[in-house]
């Protein structure tokens, strides 16, 4: 069975709860289909006035981050049942921004998504390489290494229903897209990664979405390569251009 897109929005550290409201509902009519699933993942605080706008249309609101505690003394921190009480259904683990930033290393990344996964939530995993990397010819060898851990204890079942985001560090904001053919490379890598741990099967099942400066220009190229089921969008989540994407077709 042909896996179905998934298109999803990481709007960061940008958008007040009002400006949320205004955007979802700018872009409600704009990224109607039935054809892929579309998903904004927004900041705690928008999540909740996000869900009420987008009421009655097919937009799913996620989460950008969650803790992978239950409850307790972890100031500042998200907790799982905090979004599935809410409704949640997908949460952003493990962005290349946070791992900088935010410390989170393969062990955290691996323990949120075991937590997602035990709360009935879909982690969207991110994954990707850096310039240097790159260039030193390690790009595979390092996404294998974050793809293995993450999945550490992950069932079948569960990484059949998982996504997995692929972002160059490089092309996250930079205006700088990664090719068609880097692109598609990887995430094929990535799903012989996923073959390797469990089965064709499972490979098969699994969304693997490109990011880094998606636009209305370069998402045509890339979501019909083989391998990629989509994309996890910066920059252009919070423009109409997102629409544009969504409907790529
Ligand atoms: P970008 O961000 O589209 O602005 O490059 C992508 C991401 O970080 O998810």
């Amino acid at each position: 069975m042909a896996r179905k897109k998934i298109i999803a929005g990481n709007w960061k550290m940008n958008m007040t709860p009002s400006q949320a409201v205004a955007l979802v509902n700018e872009l409600k009519p704009l990224v109607a289909t039935e054809e892929a699933d579309v998903v904004f993942c927004v900041p705690a605080i928008d999540i909740i006035p996000a869900m009420e706008a987008a009421k009655g249309s097919n937009i799913e609101i996620g989460a950008e981050n969650m803790y992978f505690e239950e409850k307790g003394a972890f100031t500042g921190e998200i907790s799982p049942e905090m979004l599935t009480d809410i409704g949640v259904k997908y949460v952003i683990i493990g962005h290349s921004e946070r791992r900088e930033y935010f410390a989170e290393t393969d062990e955290t990344v691996n323990k949120k998504v075991l937590k997602a996964f035990e709360h009935g939530i879909t982690p969207i995993i991110c994954c990707g390489e850096s310039l240097t990397q790159r260039e030193q010819g390690v790009t595979m060898d390092f996404i294998r290494q974050q793809i293995k851990i993450a999945f550490l204890g992950v069932t079948a079942e569960q990484a059949k229903t998982a996504v997995i985001a692929y972002e160059p560090i490089w092309a996250i904001g930079t205006g700088k897209t990664a090719t068609t053919e880097q692109a598609q490379e990887v995430c094929a890598g990535i799903r012989a990664c996923i073959a390797e741990i469990y089965d064709a099967e499972t490979a098969e099942a699994i969304r693997i979405q490109y990011g880094g400066s998606v636009n209305p220009a370069t998402a045509p190229d890339l979501f019909v390569q083989a391998d990629i089921d989509g994309g996890l969008v910066g920059g252009a989540s919070l423009k109409a251009d997102f629409g544009k994407i969504v409907n790529w077709k």
